[in-house]
Formats: C-alpha cells, structure tokens, sequence
C-alpha cells in the first residue's frame, strides 16, 4: 500500500497532464507524433541521434521512430504518446516510467540511463506490454529494486543490459526464464544482487555474458551452448566459479573477484583466450577438457595452491610466474605439451606428470624443491631441465636411463655435495652446476657427451686426468672459484675445448705462470689468473 502511495504522489507531482492519478494520458489531444515531442519544455533537434543529444528522428509524415532527451529535465509525460517510437534513450532525465509505457507497440530499443531517483523501486507491470522490445538497458537507475515479472512477455528481447542500480536485487526467474532469444546479458554494478538467474540454461542462444560487481557468491554455469564470451569480474563475495560444458566459449575473462577460492573448468572444447589475473584469494585453479587452449600464463594470483590440468589435447605452453603459496600443479593427458615454466615458487611440493609424452623444455627454478619430482623421470622427451636456485643435494640414480634425450641440465645454486654424479650422464651435453658444494668430479670422464660443463663456486680441489676422456666433446669448461690447486698439464691437448676459464683457485704463482705459458699454444680462450 505504501509503495502505490508512493507512486501515486510521485505521478501527481511530476505530470501536469495526467487528469486523474489511475487514468491513462490523453493522447487524443495530440495531432501527431511530432505535435507530442514538440510539446517537451525544451529544445528537440531533428537528427539521427547519432551522439547522445535531445533529439528526434521523424518523417515527412511527422511518425517519430527515434527520440533521445539528454541531460533536460523534465520531459513531458506526452512522451508516452509518442506512439511509432522505435528506439528511446532517456539520459540523465527526470521522466517516471508510466504505466502508459504499453503504448510503445513499435519499441525496438530501450535505454534508460541516470534518472535522479525518479523512477520508484517498481516498474509498473505494463512494461512486459513492450513485445517488439529486443534491446533494453537501464543504467545508473537509483531506486529500482527488480523487474516485473511481466517481462516474460519481452519474447523479442535479445539484449539485456542491467547496470549501476544500487539497490536492484531481484530478477525473477520464472519471467526471464522465458527470453530464450536473449543474445547478450550485461549484469554490471549490481551491489545488491546475491543471485543470477536459476533459469540461465534456457537461454542457448546467449552469446556474451558479463557478471561484474554484483553480491553473488557462488556461480555454477553449465550446458549455455551458444555462449561466446564470459566476463565474471569485481564480485566482491564471489568465492566459487564452476563453468562446465560450452561448445562455443571462445574467451573467458574472470578477474579481481578479490574473494574467489576456486575456479572450475571443464569441457569448454573452444576456449581460446583464459585471462583470470588478479583474483587476489584464488587458491585452487582446476581444469578439465579444455581443447582449444595452447598456451596457460598464470603471474598474478599470489595465493593458488593447486593447479590441475587435465585433457588439454592442444596445450603447448605453460607458464606460472612468483606464485607464492602454489603447492602442487598436476598435468594429466596433455599431449602436445611441450614448455613448462614454473619460476619461484618457494612452496611447491608436488608436481606431477601423467601422459605428457611431449615435453621437451622444463623449468622449475626458484622452487625450493629439497627432493627431485619423480615424475620428472617420466618424461621420456625431456631435452631441456632448469632447476637452477632449488635446495637440491642428490639426483635420482635413474635419471641419465630414463632421460635418454635430456642435453640441457642446469642446477646453478643447488645442495649438491660430494662426487660428481654416478651414474654418469652420459647423454647430457650441457651440464651447469655453478653455486654447489660439489668437492670432487672424479668420474667426469665417463659423462661422455659433454661439450659444456660449469662449475664455478664450488669446492673442487683437484681436476682428475680422466678429464682427458673428455677431449673429443668437451668445448666449454669452466671452474673458477674452486680450490684447485692444479690443473692438469695435459689438458693442453684437449682439442675440441676453446674456452677454459679457472681463475680464483688456489694455484701458486708459480705454476700459474707455468701453465699460462704453457696454454697460450693452442687456440684456447684461458683465464687462470
Ligand atoms: C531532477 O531530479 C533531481 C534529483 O531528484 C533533482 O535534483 C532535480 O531538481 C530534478 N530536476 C528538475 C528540473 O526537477
Ligand atoms: C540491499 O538490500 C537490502 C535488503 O534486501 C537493504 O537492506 C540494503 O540497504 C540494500 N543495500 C544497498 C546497497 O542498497
Ligand atoms: C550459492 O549461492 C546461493 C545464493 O547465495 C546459495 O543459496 C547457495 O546455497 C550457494 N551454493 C553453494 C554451493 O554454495
Ligand atoms: C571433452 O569434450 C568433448 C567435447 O565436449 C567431449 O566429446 C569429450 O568426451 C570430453 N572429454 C573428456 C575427457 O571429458
Ligand atoms: C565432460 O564431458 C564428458 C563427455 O561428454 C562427460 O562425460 C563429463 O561428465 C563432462 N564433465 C562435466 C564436468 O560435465
Ligand atoms: C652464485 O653465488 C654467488 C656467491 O654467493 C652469487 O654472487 C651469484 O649470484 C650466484 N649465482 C647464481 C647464478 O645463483
Ligand atoms: C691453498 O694451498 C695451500 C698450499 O698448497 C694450502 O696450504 C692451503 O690450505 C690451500 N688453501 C685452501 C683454501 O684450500
């Protein structure tokens, strides 16, 4: 009762030509539809309405189909009279919505945007009378709580924008349920609207959907088989997100949902795009199916502790960057994968691999990692590891047979203590172990592919000869900061090496003098120093 109190005094005030508050307008009174605008207390441009200004769109029969009122007052309620209107914006306006609204048969296209508080909490129920409504926005509209539930009847309606409406909290979901032609639906700065639509899978013909700043805290879309783009951004309570089972969803964007925990994808056949930076809370990042998508980056979401990915038929890429709190990242059947980046993220504990058959480049530095992943070892393609600034002191024994194609192996700023490994590596060519605590590389001889090796800063006192062995690979070898306190003079005759750098050990002066005179014959880059 109060709120038709309300309404009534509101009408009474603004509408000078409503004769009574239940009556309809008189649109008898007006010769036509330009006789109806002109009757406004303001300019009315002829135009396209091309840029939002005042203006009318009319014919030489003075049939108007387009009227914009921007940023004037007080229109006339003759507006409503106004009867072949196929598109209305009303900007920045004082003009309550009537019942009389149902005169607009014609209506194509409706915007509503910035009414001063004039429009009540209600539109009135003749608002579903609009059938030839397809695209209808209301925007920064200050009272209006819900939509009537006569909207079912807007079956024409294909694009729905509900924006900026503090106190909007209701869209009935029988009534929306029944626009199965809605193309496009913009939930954007809603503050008060805890709920989507339960009824969101009838609308398969739905191609664009944007979910922003609305009070939602869980949403769960599923089976939307035209949906194209998705953009679910600033829900400030928003905690879980499942998005399952759409053909067509070509690009998701889910960002600064600042309290959302986990985020679930699964048979989304051709998702291409996948943005979901700055979801400051995120910790659990699952997906599934997703067979369109080649390429993961993940940098902004401090927080994620789980990763899984599953059936991701043409993902080639991956790469996490400074997550701080990820614990585990899990790759299942992702065939064509070949790049995995995982760089400092000093909790991860458990990375696993299970069908990546094509994995060539793995990188795990900065990770803390104390023991070697065992999974590793699975990845029969593996030609490149970085596992530089772990805390890694042993290799796995099995690591040279079940890697027989790894080349690349760098462990710069590990534990690793005591020998050089045994078994040999005998496939490795480039072996960086710079920023160990290695004492001896006796063996060296039988890593017998070498054509690289580092081992500066570590605590090598002596070169054994085997390193000799080594003279038909071996190109690039240095040791600087060590204790060595000799170097082999035969390593002269190591042919293939053209750069031996061994400065910073514990060489007399006079051998350094000895050797150095002794090395300038072959054409040899030295530093001994
Ligand atoms: C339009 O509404 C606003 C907000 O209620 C009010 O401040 C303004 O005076 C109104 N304009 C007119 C011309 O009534
Ligand atoms: C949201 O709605 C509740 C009632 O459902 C109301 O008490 C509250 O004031 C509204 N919040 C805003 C921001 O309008
Ligand atoms: C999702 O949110 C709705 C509305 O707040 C609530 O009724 C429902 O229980 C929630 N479901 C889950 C699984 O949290
Ligand atoms: C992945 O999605 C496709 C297409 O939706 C479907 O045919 C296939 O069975 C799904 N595979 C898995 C493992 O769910
Ligand atoms: C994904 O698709 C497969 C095959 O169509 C189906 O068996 C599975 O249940 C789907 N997953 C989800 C989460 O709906
Ligand atoms: C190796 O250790 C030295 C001395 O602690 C440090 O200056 C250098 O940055 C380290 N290098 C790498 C690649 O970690
Ligand atoms: C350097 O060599 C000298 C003599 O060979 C030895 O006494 C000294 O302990 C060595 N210093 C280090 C740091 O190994």
């Amino acid at each position: 009762m109060m709120k038709i109190f309300s309404l009534l005094f509101v009408i009474y005030l603004t509408s000078i030509n409503i004769q009574s508050s239940n009556a309809e307008i008189d649109c008898t009174i007006y010769d036509n539809d330009l006789d109806a605008v002109n009757m406004n207390p303001f300019y009315v441009e002829r135009s396209q309405a091309s840029y939002p200004r005042t203006s009318a769109l009319y014919d030489y029969t003075l049939k108007v189909t387009e009227l914009s009122i921007v940023d004037d007052a007080n229109p006339s309620s003759s507006i409503f009279c106004v009867k072949n209107l196929q598109k209305l914006q009303l900007i920045n306006t004082n003009l309550t919505i009537l019942p009389d609204i149902k005169n607009f048969q014609q209506l194509t296209s409706l915007l509503i945007q910035t009414d001063n508080g004039i429009i009540d909490q209600h539109l009135p129920s003749e608002f579903g009378q609009l059938r030839s409504l397809s695209d209808l926005t209301l925007s920064n509209i200050k009272n209006l709580e819900d939509l009537p539930n006569e909207i079912e009847h807007l079956i024409d309606l294909t694009s729905l924008t509900l924006q900026n409406m503090p106190n909007f909290n209701k869209i009935p979901d029988e009534s929306i349920g029944k626009l199965i032609y809605l193309n496009r639906l913009n939930l954007i700065d809603l503050p008060n609207l805890s709920n989507i639509p339960s009824t969101m899978n009838n609308f398969q013909l739905l191609q664009q959907l944007e979910i922003t700043k609305t009070n939602i805290n869980n949403l769960s879309l599923d089976n939307l088989m035209s949906l194209y783009g998705l953009k679910i951004s600033f829900n400030s309570i928003l905690k879980t997100v499942q998005i399952t089972n759409m053909l067509k969803l070509y690009s998701i964007d889910i960002r600064n949902n600042n309290e959302l925990l986990t985020l679930k994808l699964q048979n989304l056949s051709s998702l291409q795009s996948l943005s979901i930076p700055s979801n400051t809370k995120l910790i659990s990042l699952d997906m599934e199916n997703l067979s369109a998508i080649s390429t993961i980056s993940i940098t902004d979401s401090a927080q994620l502790k789980s990763i899984i990915l599953k059936s991701f038929s043409k993902l080639n890429t991956f790469e996490l960057y400074s997550l701080s709190n990820l614990e585990l990242v899990s790759f299942e059947n992702t065939p064509v994968l070949s790049t995995v980046t995982i760089k400092t993220s000093p909790q991860l504990k458990t990375i696993s691999f299970v069908d990546v058959p094509s994995i060539t480049n793995l990188d795990l530095s900065g990770c803390q990692l104390t023991t070697f992943p065992e999974s590793i070892l699975t990845l029969k393609s593996l030609g490149k590891l970085v596992m530089t600034s772990n805390q890694l002191s042993t290799l796995p024994l099995t690591l040279s047979t079940d890697l027989p194609n790894l080349r690349i192996l760098n462990l710069v700023n590990n534990k690793l203590q005591g020998n050089i490994f045994q078994p040999p590596l005998v496939y490795v060519r480039e072996l960086y172990l710079s920023n160990n605590s290695l004492t001896s590389i006796d063996g060296i001889g039988k890593h017998k592919s070498l054509q690289r090796l580092e081992l500066d800063y570590n605590q090598i006192s002596s070169i054994p000869l085997e390193i000799m062995k080594l003279s038909p690979t071996l190109t690039r070898m240095t040791i600087t900061y060590n204790p060595l306190n000799h170097i082999p003079f035969s390593m002269t005759n190591m042919r293939s090496l053209n750069t031996f750098y061994a400065a910073y050990n514990n060489i007399s002066l006079n051998e350094r003098a000895y050797i150095r005179n002794l090395f300038q014959k072959p054409p040899m880059n030295v530093n001994f120093n």
